[in-house]
């Protein structure tokens, strides 16, 4: 099984004032969970474990956006630092996809998947599949389902978080950065209704957040 980071339920992070966060977010944030320094010395470990399991195969990265978007950046700095750096590399191609899961705030049971090129040219190819968060697991588990039906010949999941949470379907990702508590968190490219992607560490979002960005 992954490795990752625990962060126990009763961790309470760090305290606003101790790191920098934007003036217009101060209000809205209960603690800082993640800082950034340590969200990108996580991604730099994660992206020397992925490249020592992938050999010497040339990989399509599917990012997941919006959420991975950041996650997916760093993760790549890091993989394409290692190629320059080491005997051994692993080529990459990189390609984006979204997913539409709710309409009108209800999850309708299924995923679209929007905005990649063609996912049939995933055939015969080592996939990795890069996302920002692993909550109840079914977004995934549904992608995995529609990614299979293009015939990768292997298909391997990132995530940066993993929701220690009751409505787990049970789906695990093979590479994890941290298990965070069951609490709706942001920044780093995660969004509460598309507010806080501008935020650089993963935060806790309070009342207050909530109550203001509420749609
Ligand atoms: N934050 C942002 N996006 C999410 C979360 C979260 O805690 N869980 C699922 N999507
Ligand atoms: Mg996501």
């Amino acid at each position: 099984m992954a490795d990752f980071i625990k962060i126990e339920d009763d961790y309470n992070g760090y305290d606003l004032k101790m790191f920098c966060v934007p003036r217009h977010y101060e209000q809205d944030l209960e603690s800082i969970l993640i800082p950034y320094g340590v969200i990108s010395d996580r991604t730099e470990r994660l992206a020397r474990d992925i490249v020592n399991d992938m050999g010497q195969d040339a990989l399509v990265v599917l990012c997941v956006l919006k959420g991975g978007y950041k996650f997916c950046s760093d993760l790549l700095d890091y993989i394409k630092a290692l190629n320059r750096n080491s005997e051994r590399s692993v080529q990459l191609r990189v390609d984006f996809i979204r997913l539409k899961s709710y309409e009108n705030d209800q999850s309708t049971g299924e995923i679209k998947v929007v905005g990649s090129d063609n996912l049939s040219d995933l055939k015969g190819k080592d996939v990795l599949i890069v996302e920002d968060i692993v909550d109840t697991g079914n977004t995934m588990k549904r992608l995995l389902k529609l990614i299979a039906e293009h015939n990768p010949s292997s298909v391997k999941v990132a995530s940066l978080l993993v929701k220690r949470t009751p409505r787990s379907v049970g789906y695990r990702p093979d590479y994890i950065g941290f298990e965070v508590p069951d609490k709706f968190v942001v920044g780093y490219a995660l969004d509460y209704n598309e507010y806080f992607r501008d935020l650089s560490h993963i935060c806790i979002i309070n009342d207050n957040g909530k109550k203001k960005y509420a749609i």
